[in-house]
């Protein structure tokens, strides 16, 4: 893990590991020195990112929002309920917060809330939002990759379990593989009855799942290309955003959306002395969105070191709220 730095603002202590230059130059080169080339989806949210993501989270063809949204309101009183008093939520990837409102103005005497995001502006922003709205909960800003191992500040007051809270279908950004080392990492710091509450999208019609990662305005296109956009801001990288075109498809044999950038005519770019060649459409991986059936996702989460306690889905069964138990005592 990097070294952290603490900052004081306005009485909310910002515990700052975020991602350097450095390592999104490795990343990046790594990726494309691959074949097929991909790049690493994480870096998608830098401050221009993670405003693009806002506006995604608002397009009419972005249900995953709007409905998961929808089942956290409905479900609100027996998920507070699940989750029960005296809890310490940590909300990984915690974007612009507005569905841990929700969850925070209903559970009973939150002790303490822990942001962890790689958007350090965002995060500032929510935790003093969080800490005004909430002055009774402690609020811990973390600002991290959570892909990496990393220690939770400890709250002040003695709390009764730990809520990892995971929304927006983020767990679909992984591969299969992934999903289980990454629930495994969280299930040995956990004790039993501590909890995964997380959102998961479901399969359905293609022409659906498609349109949410084909928005009209072309804003989910201003957001993947924001990777290479980023690259020249940050690294010089010297990308032109007009020879590489959004593409976004559904793969029904692999289970996902992935979305990519297919470099319309044969060019080359240089990154920290590395030649690297694109042919006239060779795609580049930007970020899967995996799709999953209920039971299709339970084989995952059985391999983790959880079991599924509830499940609250809409009525459509387009998306799923689910709490998972911790089923260890920190032994797998
Ligand atoms: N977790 C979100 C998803 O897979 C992330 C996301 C939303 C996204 N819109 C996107 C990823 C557009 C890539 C492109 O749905």
């Amino acid at each position: 893990m990097e070294h952290g730095s603490e900052t004081h603002e306005e009485k909310v202590v910002l515990h700052d590991v975020e991602p350097t230059p450095s390592d999104f130059q490795r990343d990046l080169l790594t990726g494309l020195q691959n074949l097929p080339k991909w790049v690493p989806c994480k870096y998608l949210y830098d401050d221009v990112g993670a405003d693009l993501f806002e506006q995604i989270c608002g397009l009419e063809e972005y249900y995953p929002t709007r409905v998961e949204t929808s089942i956290l309101k409905g479900c609100l009183n027996e998920i507070v309920s699940a989750i029960g008093p005296n809890a310490v939520l940590v909300d990984l990837g915690s974007g612009s917060s507005a569905k841990t409102e929700l969850l925070l103005s209903a559970l009973e005497d939150c002790v303490a809330y822990i942001p962890i995001d790689i958007s350090k502006q965002q995060l500032i922003e929510v935790a003093h939002d969080i800490r005004r709205r909430h002055p009774r909960t402690e609020v811990l800003p973390v600002c991290a990759d959570y892909h990496k191992p990393l220690k939770l500040p400890t709250p002040t007051r003695a709390f009764q379990r730990t809520v990892f809270f995971f929304p927006g279908s983020t767990i679909g950004n992984f591969e299969p593989g992934e999903v289980v080392s990454f629930l495994k990492r969280f299930a040995v710091i956990s004790n039993p009855g501590d909890a995964f509450l997380l959102g998961m999208d479901l399969q359905k019609e293609r022409s659906v799942m498609e349109s949410a990662y084909n928005d009209p305005r072309g804003i989910t296109a201003r957001f993947i290309k924001n990777i290479l956009a980023r690259a020249n801001r940050e690294l010089q990288a010297g990308f032109d955003l007009d020879a590489f075109r959004h593409r976004a498809f559904y793969n029904a044999e692999a289970g996902r959306v992935e979305n990519q950038l297919v470099s319309t005519c044969r060019q080359t770019i240089t990154l920290a002395g590395v030649t690297v060649n694109f042919e006239p459409n060779e795609p580049v991986t930007v970020e899967h969105s995996y799709k999953y059936t209920l039971g299709g996702f339970q084989s995952l989460i059985h391999r983790s070191g959880y079991r599924l306690e509830k499940v609250w889905m809409d009525e459509q069964r387009y998306f799923s709220v689910q709490y998972l138990l911790s089923e260890t005592h920190g032994d797998i």
